[in-house]
This record gives structure tokens, sequence and C-alpha cells, in this order.
């Protein structure tokens, strides 16, 4: 890993000045970089991160007043502290290194601890700066990644591997000058399968990459209780304290560890791993607050996708409680919610929308429940009036099914599955568009459903007899009942509504 060491740019057009300050700074661990020039120092500040600019003051061109002022000028480098340096340590010159916006002055020649000290105690206030310019900037990445994480939250398909890269992107180090952040992380979280993996992420040129690693390494210290800790390697010595088992374990990952910080909860664990400057409790709440953002997301999604479920299976409940009085009609309401999701995915209507219809096909004949079984189960054929009766179940089924906004589809279908598109149908003899789209569906799935199974007043046809009948007719059935498009569809298509039917007939 690369030290990080602090970078001090020397500004002399004395090139001896320069391997003055060199041999001061230099052993006590400086970068010491070299410019002869105004200019020249204009440019390596433009081209490198600088911590600190020791700036003389008489240069033939630009002079250190007009560096300076530059410096101080600049958005990106006004916090770089700047020291002038002057032979003259004349009143006059100090006043306009003050206007210019020097930080401190130096005068030649060097006194070396005089030097060391303002090069240190300047130094040292330009890395708590960057420290809260860089937390600044995390706070602002972390407010814009929890937006976007909000925004796009899709709680039935949520998937944590897909947050966990966003969360890492958030926290690694994405090129070598990001010293505060991480070079490496390691991830302990559920697949697709739900079988829980180590993941490594690491930048590769530029790109975030994350490897799937075949280690089985428990880490976590009660399966409880979630805890998050700090470390950094001490120069000498054996790591101490009620880590070390921890820090121990993760020598499997064959990794030169200088510091980390780590979060250990029970489902999942993340490692952050080699900062380029020593971590602290800052870095820890970073992590914590990021994992918390998502297992809360997680927590959410598991609450509505559970919701969801208990929906379904509420639907089919009462699609089942519907049947209670009507002849076996076997899987009837499950085939025709995938035959009407068929034809309206091959009409083009929207994802929901299909998946929608899959689930509210079902409750179309809910309005049975208010029909007497003698007449539901009857062999014979009915009286006007037992007509008068059945025609009633579009009208109760909408009635049961009410005016919730999530079961609007549900009603619509109830209500207007036995129209046609001649305007011969019932409860409100509708024709062509003003039949909703869901009801024109259904209309043909239903009938194409009844055919294909026996009933107390007709036997069982077979796939092609039923096609004969819905595309060409037969006098009671006719092509005019149905929406072009749909029955249009229907011949396209209807290899898939035989295997359909073979699939969940019984
Ligand atoms: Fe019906
Ligand atoms: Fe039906």
């Amino acid at each position: 890993m690369e030290t990080n060491k602090a970078r001090i740019l020397c500004v002399d057009d004395e090139s001896i000045n320069i391997k003055l300050l060199e041999a001061i700074l230099e052993p006590q661990g400086y970068e010491v970089i070299g410019a002869t020039s105004g200019q020249e120092a204009w440019e390596r500040l433009q081209a490198l991160p600088i911590d600190l600019v020791l700036l003389d003051v008489m240069m033939p061109g630009m002079n250190g007043f007009d560096v300076c002022r530059q410096i101080k000028g600049s958005e990106e480098l006004r916090d770089i502290p700047v020291v002038m340096i002057t032979a003259l340590s004349s009143k006059n010159d100090r006043i306009l290194g003050i206007e210019a916006g020097a930080d401190d002055y130096l005068t030649k020649p060097f006194d070396r601890a005089e030097v060391l000290a303002r090069v240190k105690m300047l130094v040292k206030v330009k890395a708590l700066n960057d420290q809260l310019n860089n937390g600044y900037k995390t706070i602002l990445g972390m407010t814009s990644s929890a937006r976007q994480l909000i925004q796009r939250f899709e709680p039935l398909d949520f998937d944590l591997l897909d947050k966990m890269d966003g969360l890492v992107g958030q926290i690694i180090g994405q090129h070598d000058e990001m010293r505060d952040r991480p070079r490496t992380m390691l991830v302990h979280a559920p697949n697709s399968a739900g079988k829980s993996c180590w993941y490594r992420y690491e930048v590769v040129a530029g790109k975030l990459t994350r490897t799937s690693l075949a280690l089985e390494i428990p880490l976590e210290f009660s399966a409880e209780r979630e805890e998050i800790f700090f470390y950094n390697q001490p120069e000498h010595g054996e790591i101490e304290g009620k880590h070390r088992g921890c820090l121990e374990k993760l020598r499997a990952f064959e990794l030169p560890i200088i510091n980390l910080v780590c979060y250990l909860g029970s489902s999942i664990c993340v490692v952050a791993i080699n900062y380029g400057r020593e971590v602290t409790r800052y870095d820890a709440s970073v992590i914590e607050s990021l994992v918390t953002q998502t297992l809360f997301l997680k927590s959410i999604a598991g609450q509505i996708s559970e919701t969801e479920d208990a929906f379904t299976y509420t639907v089919h409940a009462l699609a089942r409680a519907s049947e209670a009085n009507d002849e076996n009609t076997g899987n009837h309401i499950l085939r025709v919610g995938e035959y009407c999701a068929l034809i309206a995915d091959r009409i083009g209507m929207s994802d929901q929308f299909v998946s929608i219809i899959r689930l509210q096909a079902l409750m179309h004949d809910v309005g049975k429940i208010h029909i007497h079984p003698d007449i539901l189960k009857k062999p014979d054929k009915l009286t006007d009036e037992e007509f008068a009766q059945i025609r009633l179940h579009p009208l109760y089924g909408a009635k049961i099914l009410g005016s919730h906004p999530r079961l609007t589809m549900a009603a619509e279908i109830a209500l207007s599955h036995h129209e046609r598109w001649d305007g011969g149908g019932y409860p409100n003899r509708l024709a062509g568009q003003q039949i909703p789209i869901s009801g024109r569906i259904m209309n043909l799935a239903d009938q194409y459903d009844a055919m294909r199974n026996a009933r107390v007043y007709k036997p069982a046809f077979d796939h092609a007899k039923t096609c004969t009948i819905l595309i060409e007719g037969d006098g009671r059935t006719m092509p005019g009942h149905f929406d072009p498009q749909v029955l249009a569809v229907f011949r396209e298509n209807a290899a898939e509504f035989d295997a359909i039917y073979e699939r969940l007939k019984g």
C-alpha cells in the first residue's frame, strides 16, 4: 500500500533553496516537490494534490504574491496553506502577504526547527480541513444515495446484493487519490438463492468489481446483536483486545490489513479495509448508517411482500368460496387467470396489467355465491326465471368486490365478463369499446375453458373443436361475440391455451 506522506510544494527561483528545504523536510517523512518559477508552481498545483506550499516572494515573472493570490482565488485550491518565504523581513512584505491571503511566513536563512514546527502545524490543519471536507462530501453522497435508493425502491423486486453494490460504491475509494476511502471491501450477504456468501469488492481500472469467494468463514460474535468496530494496525506488537478473534479469521482472505472498519450483523457483514489514513469512529458511523439504511429497506421490502402474499391468499380464498355452490369446475379459476394473462400480454398490455389480471380474474364469478345451488347445478334447460337469476351474478359480484382501488379490475371483470362485443350480452348490454378491455379478455378466456370441460348440461370438447366454435361459430357461440383483437390473439396463440389447459387440468 502506498504511504500517506504529506506533499509539500517548494517554490523558489534558486534551486539551492529547494535543496535546503528538501534536506530539512524529507528526513521527517514529507514528500517535497520543487518548482523554480511561479508558472511552474501553478502547473504543479493543477497536476497533483498538494498539502502545503512554501513560496518564495522574489521571483522573476509571476512572483510569490501573484501565485498566492491565484491559489487563494481558486475554489479547488484555496484550502492549501501557503507559507511565504522571504529574505526581507520587511513589514511591507508581510502586509502584502496578508493581503494576498498567505497563512504564514518563513524567513531566509532557514531555521530548521522553525521550518519544521510551522510545516507540521499547517500540514495538520490541512489534514483536519480535508477530513472535514471529505466528511461533508460523504454526507452529501449518503443523502443522494438514500434519495436514489428510495426513488428506485421496488419492494417486490428487492435484490439485497444489488443494494450492497450501491452501498459499496458509496464507500470504496474509486481512485488512488481518494485517500480517505478503503481500497477493498468484503461483504458477507445472502445471494438470490438465500445462501450467504463472501464477496470481495475492488476498483479495477476505474470500475467497481465484485468477486464471489469460495470461503465459508463465520465472523459474527453473536447472531442476535450487531456490532461495529474499527481497527488500526499498531506499528509494533500483536493484535489485542476483544476483536482479535475476528481479525485473525480475516487472515484467511490473504489481504495485508493496515486498518479496517467491520460491521457484523445477523444477516450481513461488511468489512472496509485499508483506508489511506488512520480509521476513526467517524468511518465506523458512515458504514453503520449505510448498512442500517439498506437493512431498513430490506425489512420494509419483506413486510410489503408479506402483505402482498396475504392479499393474494385472500383473493384465492374468496375465489374458492365463490365456487362452493357451483358444480365442480376443478382448476377453472386458475386456468382463466393464466389465459387472461396470456391474452393481455400478447395484445401489448403493461406488465402491471398482466399481473393484476392474472390474479383478479380469479374472482369473476364471485357473485354466484348469491345464486341458489339448484339453479347452478341443474342439468336440464333453465326456465326463463332461473336464467334471469343467473344473469344477476355479475351485479352481485361487482357489489361484493366493491370500490377498493386494489380490486378495481376484479370488480370490472365481475360486472362485464358476460357482455358481448355485438351488444348481445348481459347485464348491461354493452357493446364494443364500451366493455372494459379486462372484461373482453375474460369473456373469451372463460368460454374457452368452459368448453374444454364437461358441465352438467354439456360434454367436454377437445382443443380443436373449441377453436372451431370460437373462431368460426356454431350458431350459439359466434365470432361476433368477441373483441376482434382478442379473438385474433387467441387464433395466433391457440396452442398456448391448450398447453395451459393441459398443465392445470383437473
Ligand atoms: Fe360468469
Ligand atoms: Fe368462469
